[in-house]
């Protein structure tokens, strides 16, 4: 196992899942991908995050992102909690879990912090784009669930910068203006950037979202 980093390949593997075995990069296809993971099943912060990951579903749909979670427990363990999840958080889950007993790719992306939990896995977040590479890494402790409506708008970011010469600023949401990334000379912004441009700084140059 290395330390993975953004711009790596993400790491293939095949894995049983609640949905049935899959070969992560022929699952993920052309599209974006999300691999997050789970300290345990039958925990009452995992048990929110994936009741809500479900009610996301269409979000993510949306922006063509498929998402898969992880824990290290069994299938039959992740098929009884699911019904737990579905009961309690009111709603169905609609993506496959990885049944990683054996610890593969929890190991393979380094979900184990032996200084935080020698068994478990983190909380942690891979974002992976359509060509395999790792987009965004972001590791949470077991005891804070994650923030999905962040994770929406960081894709909503890197799928605007894939695309646009702009990047987002602090507290970027959708619709908001963005930034002209510093590589474009002001004589190329006309062209880019036919809906204008505030000039606050010379470094500082925004423009209403490209996209939309
Ligand atoms: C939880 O998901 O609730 C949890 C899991 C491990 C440690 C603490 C909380």
């Amino acid at each position: 196992m290395s330390t993975l980093r953004l711009g790596d390949k993400a790491p293939n593997f095949t894995a049983q899942t609640t949905e049935g075995e899959i070969n992560f990069h022929d699952w993920l296809g052309d599209g974006w991908g999300i691999l997050f993971s789970h300290p345990a099943d039958y925990t009452p912060v995992c048990t929110t995050e994936l009741g809500t990951v479900a009610k996301y579903k269409a979000e993510f749909d949306k922006r063509n992102v498929k998402v898969v979670a992880l824990s290290v427990d069994g299938i039959e363990s992740h098929h009884g909690w699911i019904k737990d999840i579905n009961e309690t958080q009111s709603t169905t889950v609609n993506f496959p879990i990885i049944a990683d007993e054996d610890n593969k790719v929890a190991d393979l992306y380094d979900m184990i912090h032996p200084n935080a939990d020698d068994k478990l896995t983190v909380r942690s977040v891979f974002v992976i784009g359509p060509d395999k590479k790792i987009k965004l890494i972001i590791t949470y402790p077991a005891s804070t669930g994650r923030n999905f409506d962040e994770l929406l708008r960081v894709i909503d970011s890197l799928q605007l910068t894939a695309y646009h010469k702009v990047a987002t600023p602090a507290n970027w949401k959708h619709g908001e203006d963005v930034v002209i990334s510093p590589a474009v000379t002001n004589e190329q912004i006309p062209d880019l950037f036919p809906k204008g441009h505030k000039e606050v700084k010379p470094y500082l140059r925004t423009t209403p979202q490209p996209n939309i």
